[in-house]
């Protein structure tokens, strides 16, 4: 029966990041600077909101875009914070921002279009680009700080371009777009039929300056993406939502609806507590990964990595060009000769090649004692 398996899906593959960690997971000894996840525990009183859910038996089906109060506290949120306007009919709630960018892509994709996207990238995109028959077309931005601009786009829009994927602050790289960056891109895409589909599941984790969307200068053109799972540590329970004018939203509701029917009712309450009373929740945590990114970044430069210092996120992305081999070469050998496992570029696309990722959402003595073996490769591989 296996023939009878959609071709497009056959030819998927697992994440190179899952694929790496499944590989090297069992390891004894192992210190682990691949997760993607805050190593935080979810706010105590977001904790409780869940709790308090279940003990009402708020165990139910709500709105299929999410509860009203969710979705008004999600608009307040990205007002506030990144100067926005969203009203309730222009935000779902959806199952992490992972079901956000799925349901987006299928309902502006379809067959033989094509979708921009810089390379190295988070490669939650590319599968789902496929699964919808559209194409990816990667840009190459490792000579220009792994940031998409207008000048770098501008030779890959055609008639068949359907979206830019404009994913800052970025995994793997953690670079942030400046405004003017932002303002150039507006210009060259605005009133075009292209859409932008800006995944800012990062926006509260940025050093320096603030963050700043493309939605504020092209809001009819643009799909914003965002959630909890990083801001409030929050991964496990699945919460993201999608910005969209509503003249797309109540299309991209049919394909949530037709998906999932909505997000978790409890998942959902505790969701309002950290768009409300948690507004700020972040605010410790990111201090934290700041003197983490701090330290890293100079243990790295140090042992002569060339790195861009991150401005967001939670990941370092080095460059082991001086070792002569592949990233999953690398990283193999590096778990076997040092014990510490770090991400090959490749699972970023092929421009991620020659790098490899590094996430500090780990405690300082975790992080210290990956280096310290780092380091100890370093001096006997280099070459
Ligand atoms: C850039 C980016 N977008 C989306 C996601 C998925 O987020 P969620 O866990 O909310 O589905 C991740 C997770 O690592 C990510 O790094």
């Amino acid at each position: 029966m296996e023939h009878l398996i959609h071709p497009r899906i056959k030819n998927i593959e697992i994440s190179g990041i899952r694929k790496f960690f499944n590989m090297v997971a069992d390891r004894p000894n192992l210190i682990s600077l691949t997760i993607g996840q805050p190593d935080f525990p979810t706010p105590e009183h977001v904790k409780e909101a869940g709790k308090q859910a279940i003990s009402d038996n708020f165990t139910v089906y709500t709105h299929n875009a999410g509860l009203l109060e969710v979705r008004q506290a999600a608009c307040r949120f990205v007002n506030e914070k990144y100067g926005l306007h969203y009203n309730e009919n222009e935000v779902i709630v959806t199952i992490g921002a992972s079901q956000a960018i799925d349901i987006a892509f299928r309902t502006i994709l379809e067959e033989g279009v094509e979708v921009i996207l810089p390379g190295p990238v988070y490669p939650g995109y590319e599968p789902i680009i496929r699964m919808c028959g559209a194409k990816p077309v990667y840009v190459d931005t490792r000579h220009n700080q792994f940031r998409l601009s207008a000048d770098l786009i501008k030779p890959y829009i055609n008639e068949r371009t359907r979206c830019i994927v404009l994913p800052y602050p970025s995994n793997p790289t953690g670079v942030t777009l400046a405004q003017q960056d932002l303002l150039e891109l507006a210009e060259l895409l605005k009133d075009r039929p292209i859409w932008i589909l800006s995944d800012e599941i990062y926006s509260e984790l940025v050093y320096s300056g603030k963050h700043a969307s493309i939605a504020k200068w092209l809001r009819n053109q643009t799909i914003v993406i965002n959630g909890l799972s990083k801001s409030h540590s929050m991964t496990g329970w699945r919460v993201g939502f999608v910005f969209a004018p509503e003249f797309l939203t109540k299309h991209l509701i049919k394909v949530h609806q037709y998906s999932v029917s909505c997000a978790s009712s409890i998942s959902q309450k505790a969701a309002l507590a950290a768009l409300t009373a948690g507004k700020e929740d972040a605010n410790d945590m990111r201090k934290l990964y700041e003197q983490r990114m701090e330290y890293a970044y100079s243990r790295l430069v140090d042992m002569g990595f060339q790195v861009e210092k991150p401005t967001g996120a939670f990941y370092l992305f080095p460059s082991i060009e001086p070792f002569h081999t592949s990233s999953f070469e690398f990283a193999l050998d590096l778990v076997d000769k040092a014990g510490v496992a770090v991400v090959p570029g490749s699972a970023f696309s092929a421009y991620g090649e020659g790098y490899v990722r590094l996430s500090y959402a780990y405690s300082l003595e975790t992080l210290a004692e990956g280096l310290n073996r780092i380091e100890q490769y370093v001096q006997k591989h280099k070459r």
